[in-house]
C-alpha cells in the first residue's frame, strides 16, 4: 500500500477524527509526489474528548512540505495562526482557511511562505492565494501579516467572519507595504466590519504590463466590498473605497470597485454601485447611502465525528470515506 501511495500527488483527509496525545501523532508518509493537502472536518481531541487545534506540523512531519502548493483546511480547528505553524511550507501557492475557529493571527505567521522566486518563470510564482473565511472568532485581520508575501500575492479573500471588525495595520507594523501583484481583494459577508482604511487599500496598486494595455477587460485591480457591517447611513466605508477607485490611472492601473452598504436603522432601500476609476471619478456619494439586503452565509453543517482510542493515519485509512487520496 505505502508503494502506492509514493506516487500520489493530492491527499484528502475528510470527516475524520484523530484522538490523540500531540506527542505521538503518526503522520503522513513520506509521498514523494505530494502537491496538494486538503483536511476538511478533521477534529483533533484529547483523551478528556476537548478539541485541540489540528497538528499541521507534527501530521506533515514527513512530507516534504516545501513542495506543497496547496493547503486547504475547511472545518478543522486551527485557533491560532502561530509564527511557527506553516513552517517549512515554502513552496505554497495557495492557503485557505474556512471555518477553522480562528481567533488569532501572528504578524509573522506567512513568514515561512516567503522565497526567492524567478523573475519571469511562471511555474515558479510564489505565494498567491490567499482566502480566510467563516472564522466567527477571528476580531482582527492585521493587514501586514501579507508583507512576507507581498510581492507575489496575486488574491484575498476575507469572507464570512462575523466578528471581524478590523482590517487594518497593526500598530507596530512596517510604515510601507506594498502589494504589486494583488488583482483582487475580496472582502464580503464580515457583518461586524465597517470600513477598510485607505493605508490598507494604499497598498493596492496593480499595473497592468504594456502586453496586458492591449486586453482591457482581462486585467484590472479588483476590490469587492458588500454585505459587511457598514450601515449606509454613514457612509465612512465609501469614502475610503471611493477616493482608492478615484486614484487609478485610467488605462494602466485601472482600479475596479463592487461596493455595497448594509440595511441601516431607517431600512432604506438598497444601493450598490460597481464600476471602474472612470466610474467612480464621476459618482456622487450620497449624502445617505442606501440600504442592501445582507445576506448571511450560513456555515455548513457538522460533521459526524467518531473519536477513536489511538492516533493517526493507518487507522484513519480503515475507516470507510475518512482518508480519501487522489491521483
Ligand atoms: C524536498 O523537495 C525539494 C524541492 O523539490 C528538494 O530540493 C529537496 O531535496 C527535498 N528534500 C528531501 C529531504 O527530499
Ligand atoms: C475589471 O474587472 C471586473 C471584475 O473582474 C470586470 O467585471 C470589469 O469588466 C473589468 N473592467 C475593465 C475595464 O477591465
Amino acid at each position: 500500500m505505502i508503494a502506492s501511495l509514493l506516487f500520489l500527488s493530492q491527499a484528502s483527509l475528510t470527516k475524520a477524527a484523530i484522538t490523540h496525545c500531540p506527542s505521538i501523532i503518526t503522520p503522513l508518509p513520506s509521498l514523494r509526489k505530494l502537491a496538494s493537502l486538503d483536511f476538511e472536518a478533521v477534529r483533533s481531541v484529547d483523551a478528556n474528548g476537548a478539541t485541540l487545534d489540528f497538528p499541521l506540523q507534527a501530521f506533515t512531519a514527513l512530507v516534504n512540505r516545501t513542495k506543497i502548493t496547496s493547503l486547504s483546511l475547511v472545518d478543522t480547528q486551527l485557533s491560532s495562526l502561530d509564527k511557527d505553524l506553516f513552517f517549512q511550507f515554502s513552496g505554497l501557492k495557495e492557503l485557505r482557511l474556512s471555518r477553522c475557529g480562528l481567533q488569532r493571527i501572528d504578524v509573522n505567521a506567512f513568514a515561512p511562505l516567503m522565497r526567492d522566486v524567478s523573475p519571469g518563470n511562471p511555474f515558479d510564482a510564489g505565494f498567491a492565494k490567499l482566502t480566510v473565511g467563516g472564522n466567527d472568532k477571528l476580531t482582527v485581520f492585521p493587514w501586514d501579516v501579507l508583507l512576507p508575501v507581498s510581492k507575489t500575492l496575486e488574491t484575498v479573500s476575507i469572507e464570512s467572519n462575523s466578528n471581524l471588525v478590523s482590517v487594518a495595520f497593526s500598530p507596530n507594523s512596517p510604515t510601507t507595504m506594498s502589494l504589486p501583484s494583488v488583482v483582487s481583494l475580496t472582502v464580503t459577508g464580515n457583518s461586524a466590519l465597517k470600513l477598510i482604511p485607505a493605508d490598507v487599500l494604499d497598498t493596492l496598486h496593480y499595473k497592468k504590463s504594456a502586453v496586458a494595455e492591449a486586453l482591457p477587460v482581462l486585467f484590472n485591480l479588483s476590490v469587492v466590498f458588500t454585505n459587511n457591517g457598514n450601515a449606509c447611513d454613514d457612509c465612512q466605508g465609501l469614502s475610503s473605497l471611493s477616493a482608492w477607485a478615484r486614484a487609478g490611472t485610467v488605462n494602466s492601473e485601472d482600479r475596479y470597485l463592487d461596493f455595497a452598504c448594509s440595511r441601516d436603522a431607517a431600512g432604506n432601500a438598497p444601493e450598490q454601485a460597481t464600476g471602474t476609476t472612470e466610474f467612480w471619478r464621476q459618482y456622487v456619494e450620497p449624502r445617505t447611502c442606501r440600504a442592501v439586503e445582507t445576506s448571511t452565509t450560513a456555515a455548513s453543517g457538522t460533521s459526524t465525528l467518531a473519536v477513536w482510542n489511538s492516533a493517526g493515519f493507518i487507522l484513519l485509512a480503515l475507516i470507510p470515506g475518512a482518508l480519501v487520496l487522489h491521483r
